[in-house]
């Protein structure tokens, strides 16, 4: 091999040699495409430049909740100049069908409409102005049909999308009937869009042989291909996904980005011809479905100082017409009830209800935070009862040791570091000092309440569904030894390009700006699971690992020729060092070698230079019927202390200070999971005090635009926020010691409700039940503070 011609140094004068020490894993970074962001130069599918002949798919919509569909009449439409065709549900050449899980969702309504806003047909014209007033002219009879618009009146009417599913554990009812401390309740949190910045778009290119190219923005390329070539009949190989980015996704875009990619596509079957389809804000927030609203109701019994003893909890959540993922929803709910308390004896059971109303769907947390609020509402309930600080009733119940360690559904909380957090953050947060100051402040201030919370959350990291945890990548070494790098995530924002392209780099030893994270695709890795549950970097990081491994295995030899060594002895292949651009080996100390140089060398010993990875997490299992199993690889722990100010005279409140501690592992990049935490918990602050999704009482969407719906602004944000990430803490058995972080963060904002009872509380005398309503908006608030100043 040393007798091969080497690269000419031309290929490699450019290639900026990083030292060993500079591997840019675990070490902070800006993001990406951070300075394309704000500069505008980053491509999202909008941005592409538009093909020759492309068309404007615009979408009519029902306008009823709930109607028969009757004679339509397109005609005055299609008359139109400048329209091309308007399709409905007879044209589609395949299924007309993109339920996800559950076949329930028509693309095109046939027969019945069952929300307003469901697409009805498409109108494809040479400009978007003229789809929208061709859209206005299609004609379609409705004959209305009684409409279900709340979780109460669908369970009046048993209408549901799921059976009931129940996690059981004791004899809670004994235990109920025997404990010295009862309390019960119920509670409603909110729905939530997820106002990704980019709305939902797709472009569809058509090609040869029946084929079409996507380029949609989507947590989910491989489901977008699956359902485009079930709805047009065709092979999946004919389809190709390709995402470039999405400004935004939040779980928002993992089913429902298909349905409008399915349209784009199905426009270019009947025109032949290019066809975007890009949703206005408007039209985005009344069609696509939100975070759930869900219904609790609690029975607790306690001792008297304040260990949970039993705890019985109904749970039903409100799925919108269709099922898309919302039984998953409910069980990741029912997981997360525990949150980080151990109840000897429990049943928790929940339940999807069926309304008239958009499909709900996958939303950061994917209902954890909805069944975690109910466990934390009900602590909130019992420490105002037993006059006790609600974060020593917190510490009081964590999981501890064995028989106190095992979750309701029998999976043991290994490596449980709520404890530590505990008591790191409550000193660094100077907890109990500023409780004793607010209770000062409070006495001396009549019309102004201050209020502190913490909030400790355990959040189970895998998809429930367990055949979804596997991931794929494909990485490819060019003769100059640059790379690309292609794995089955997508980027949404979250830093996923980032990390994957800093644990590339650390695997080959090369500088991060050598490696090109390429568009997800599903024609580089096929039969990809979404980006979600927050094991995007968990998932593909391993695969990338693997596809590394590969590579250095093959070049490993390569070197040891160029450097003089038996390129046969495998003992002396293991200890080649690939750092900072360079191949060397302790055997040799004299000589180092250009990362180029060795793969160039390869590539004329004709091996190959590319490798897939793949990856599947290990005993992951749980058995619905039997409500036990072990359905996360593991978890991960957060804490907050969150202080608010309360004014009594106007609802309105400041979040004046928050302390987070969090635990990511051995972080990847830890600046990108500083960015995690905070944008979990601002969202999350967000769907707990200001976001508040209404419909008016036909089931129209009042809240459909930044003007009536209120996402948190940079003035909402705490005035001191203090995130920090848990110290010397690799945890076992995943990618470089590294944890999953994208959604744990967001119930750390329950804490502010905490906080924010602890203030109106204060409005009352010592002591004081506090009834406060979910989004904790300023009306909420005041009729609050009303009911505690006054008793009513
Ligand atoms: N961060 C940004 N900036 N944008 C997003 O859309 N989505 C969140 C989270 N963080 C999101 C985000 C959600 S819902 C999930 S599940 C994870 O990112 C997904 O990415 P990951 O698995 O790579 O963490
Ligand atoms: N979490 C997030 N998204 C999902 C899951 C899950 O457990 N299952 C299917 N999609």
């Amino acid at each position: 091999m040393s007798s091969l011609p080497s690269p000419s140094s031309s290929d490699t004068a450019s290639v900026p040699h990083a030292g060993p020490s500079r591997s840019p894993l675990h070490a902070s970074a800006p993001h990406e495409s951070g300075l394309k962001h704000t500069s505008g130069e980053a491509i999202y599918v909008d941005d592409l430049p538009a093909p020759r002949d492309l068309v404007t798919g615009h979408i009519v919509t029902s306008p009823h909740a709930h109607a028969r569909l009757g004679r339509v009449d397109a005609s005055r439409a299609r008359a139109l100049p400048g329209v091309l065709a308007v399709l409905f549900a007879q044209d589609i050449p395949g299924h007309n069908q993109v339920g996800p899980v559950i076949h329930d969702e028509p693309l095109l309504a046939e027969g019945e409409v069952h929300f307003v806003g469901q697409s009805v047909a498409l109108v494809l014209a040479e400009s978007a102005d003229v789809a929208r007033r061709a859209a206005a002219l299609v004609e379609v009879e409705y004959t209305p049909l009684p409409a279900i618009l709340s979780i109460q009146a669908a369970v009046q009417a048993g209408s549901f999308l799921s059976d009931p599913h129940t996690i059981r554990q004791g004899d809670p009812e004994a235990a109920l009937a025997a404990a010295p401390v009862r309390v019960s309740g119920e509670c409603m949190t909110g729905a939530q869009d997820h106002f990704y910045l980019e709305t939902q778009a797709s472009l569809a290119v058509p090609g040869e042989d029946g084929a079409v190219h996507l380029w949609c923005s989507t947590q989910h390329p491989t489901e977008v291909q699956t359902l485009v070539a079930e709805v047009l009949g065709i092979g999946r190989h004919l389809v190709v996904v390709e995402v470039p980015r999405m400004g935004g996704g939040f779980g928002g875009k993992e089913t429902q980005a298909a349905p409008f990619a399915c349209l784009a596509a199905l426009g270019t079957r009947a025109t032949g011809r290019p066809v975007k389809v890009w949703l206005n804000r408007d039209q985005d927030m009344a069609s696509t479905g939100k975070r759930h609203p869900f219904w609790g109701r609690y029975d607790a019994g306690l001792d008297e100082t304040g260990r949970l003893l039993a705890l019985k909890v109904e749970l039903v959540s409100d799925g919108g017409w269709s099922t898309d993922l919302s039984r998953a929803i409910l069980d990741r709910a029912l997981f997360h009830l525990d949150n980080a308390y151990f109840v000897p004896a429990l049943q928790f059971t929940g339940r999807v209800a069926r309304t008239n109303l958009p499909s709900n769907t996958a939303f950061r947390g994917f209902g954890g935070p909805q069944g975690m609020f109910v466990m934390e509402e009900m602590l909130n309930h019992a420490a105002e009862r037993l006059g006790m600080d609600p974060a020593v009733l917190r510490e009081r119940n964590y999981y501890g040791e064995a028989p106190r360690d095992t979750t309701p559904y029998g999976q043991p909380v290994v490596g449980n570091r709520l404890p530590r957090i505990h008591a790191e953050l409550l000193a660094s947060s100077d907890y109990a000092r500023r409780r004793a100051e607010i209770e000062t402040f409070n006495a001396a201030s009549r019309w102004t309440k201050r209020g502190i919370g913490l909030q400790p959350v355990k959040f189970g990291i895998s998809f429930t569904t367990s055949f979804l945890n596997q991931a794929g990548a494909l990485v490819m070494l060019y003769t100059d030894g640059s790379v690309q790098l292609n794995h089955g995530g997508t980027e949404m924002g979250q830093g996923l390009h980032t990390k994957m392209r800093a644990l590339c780099a650390h695997e080959l030893g090369v500088p991060p700006e050598r490696v090109r994270v390429m568009h997800t695709a599903t024609d580089k890795v096929p039969n990809t699971s979404a980006t979600a549950a927050s094991s995007g970097s968990d998932l593909n990081g391993q695969a990338v690992k693997q596809a590394c491994e590969v590579l250095r295995e093959r070049l490993a030899p390569v070197a040891l020729g160029l450097l003089k060594l038996d390129a046969r002895n495998e003992s002396l292949a293991r200890g080649v060092v690939f750092a900072g651009g360079e191949v060397s080996h302790p055997a040799r100390p004299e000589r180092t070698l250009r990362f180029a140089e060795v793969v160039h060398t390869a590539y004329l010993a004709q091996l190959s230079l590319s490798a897939t990875g793949y990856y599947r997490t290990p005993d992951i299992t749980y058995d619905r019927d039997t409500g036990r199993g072990k359905p996360f690889h593991y978890y991960a722990f957060g804490a907050a202390v969150v202080e608010v100010e309360l004014s009594g005279l106007t609802g309105e409140h400041r979040v004046r200070r928050v302390d987070v501690l969090h635990d990511v592992g051995a972080s990847l990049v830890p600046s990108i999971d500083v960015g995690q935490v905070e944008g979990g918990f601002i969202q999350g602050l967000g769907w707990l005090t200001c976001e508040e999704v209404l419909f008016d009482a036909k089931g129209r969407l009042i809240t459909h635009s930044p003007d009536t719906y209120k996402i948190p602004a940079v003035g909402d944000a705490p005035e001191d926020f203090r995130v920090a990430l848990l110290e010397r803490a690799p945890q076992d058995n995943t990618v470089h010691g590294s944890k999953a972080v994208g959604e744990p963060p967001f119930m750390l904002a329950i804490g502010a409700v905490t906080a924010l009872r602890h203030a109106v509380s204060a409005f009352g005398p010592s002591g004081t039940p506090v009834t406060l309503a979910s989004p904790a908006t300023p009306e909420a608030l005041l009729r609050a503070v009303e009911t505690a100043r006054t008793g009513r």
